[in-house]
C-alpha cells in the first residue's frame, strides 16, 4: 500500500512557522502581509477556494482583503481597482481568482497586476523568470507540489517526471519548474495533453506521475508503475446524496487501485490543495518582506 502523502499534515507545519515568522516581521518591522483576494462572480468551486485562501491568511495573520464583485462587473473597473491595488502600500500581494467572466480578458486583468506583487506568479515578467530560472512567484499549485515531494524525501533529480494536463496554471509551470538546473529540480520532463498519443503507454513510465486534467478516473491503475509516486491535482465534484452538501470531492486518479501500485499518492481532499494555499502565504510573506527591503 502506498504511503499518503499529506498536503495537510505539512501545511499545517509550514503554517506555524509562517505564524511566528508574521509575529517578527510586525515586532521588528512593524509590517502586517496584506493580500488582496479578488473574485468575480458565483462559481462556486472558485467561492470555496477563496474562502479557504481567506481563512488560511487569517491563521497565521496576513490580512486578507476580500473584494467580491458580481458576475456583471466591468473589465475597466477591475483594471482600476488593481491600479489602486498596485499602490497602495498596505498590500502585498494581489491574487484575481480564476476563471474570469468570459467579458473579462484573462490575459491583460494578469497584465495589470504589479510583478512585484504577482502572488500567483501568473504575469508574463514571472513567468519568464520562472522559466530561466531567476528569482520570482511561483505558482502556488507547482510549486507545493515540488515542497510536498521534498519535504517527504522525495528526491526529483533524475527522475522520469510524465505531467497529464497542460494548463498554465499547473502543468506548464509544474513542467518548468522540475526541469530547472537545480538540485531541487533537474527532472526529465513528459508533458501530455488532450492530443498526446498513448498517454497510458507514457504515463506507465513515470516515476511520478501528476494528473492535473480536472476529469475523474483520468489515471488508472493500468497507467502506474509499481512503485510510482502518484500527485492528484484534480478536486472534481460529484454528486453524493448522502452528504450533507449534496457533493463530494474525488481526483483525477482512480485512488483505490492506484494506491495498491504506488508507492506514495496525495489524496483529495488534503493533498496538493492545502499546498497550493501555503505557497501563496509563503509568496505573500516573501512580498511583504521585499517590499520592506528586509533580507
Ligand atoms: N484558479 C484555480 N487555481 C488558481 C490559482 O492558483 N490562482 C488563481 N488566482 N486562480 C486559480
Amino acid at each position: 500500500m502506498a504511503i499518503i502523502l499529506s498536503g495537510r499534515d505539512l501545511s499545517d507545519k509550514m503554517k506555524q512557522d509562517y505564524k511566528k515568522e508574521i509575529e517578527q516581521i510586525k515586532q521588528k518591522h512593524n509590517i502586517v502581509p496584506g493580500l488582496a483576494v479578488i473574485l468575480i462572480g458565483d462559481n462556486p468551486a472558485s467561492l470555496s477556494y477563496v474562502k479557504l485562501k481567506e481563512k488560511a491568511c487569517t491563521e497565521v495573520g496576513i490580512v486578507s482583503h476580500d473584494l467580491r464583485f458580481n458576475a456583471d462587473y466591468k473589465e475597466e473597473e477591475l483594471l482600476k481597482l488593481i491600479q489602486d491595488l498596485n499602490s497602495n502600500n498596505n498590500i502585498h500581494g494581489i491574487l484575481v481568482q480564476l476563471p474570469l467572466p468570459e467579458h473579462i480578458g484573462e490575459e491583460k486583468i494578469l497584465c495589470a497586476i504589479d510583478p512585484e506583487k504577482d502572488v500567483d506568479g501568473f504575469h508574463p515578467v514571472n513567468v519568464g523568470k520562472m522559466m530561466i530560472g531567476a528569482p520570482s512567484f511561483l505558482p502556488a499549485t507547482p510549486s507545493g507540489i515540488q515542497q510536498l515531494l521534498l519535504r517527504n524525501n522525495i528526491g526529483i533529480e533524475g527522475k522520469h517526471v510524465v505531467i497529464i494536463g497542460r494548463s498554465n496554471i499547473v502543468g506548464k509551470p509544474l513542467a518548468m519548474i522540475l526541469i530547472q538546473k537545480k538540485p531541487d529540480a533537474n527532472a526529465t520532463v513528459t508533458l501530455c495533453h488532450t492530443r498526446t498519443k498513448n498517454i497510458a503507454e507514457i504515463a506507465r513510465t513515470a516515476d511520478i506521475l501528476v494528473a492535473a486534467v480536472g476529469r475523474p478516473h483520468t489515471v488508472t491503475k493500468d497507467m502506474v508503475k509499481q512503485g510510482a509516486v502518484v500527485i492528484d491535482v484534480g478536486v472534481n465534484r460529484i454528486e453524493d446524496k448522502t452528504r450533507k452538501r449534496g457533493y463530494r470531492l474525488i481526483g483525477d486518479v482512480d485512488f483505490e487501485e492506484v494506491s495498491e501500485k504506488a508507492s506514495a499518492i496525495t489524496p483529495v481532499p488534503g493533498g496538493v490543495g492545502p499546498m497550493t494555499i501555503t505557497m501563496l502565504l509563503h509568496n505573500t510573506i516573501q512580498s511583504a518582506k521585499k517590499h520592506a527591503g528586509i533580507e
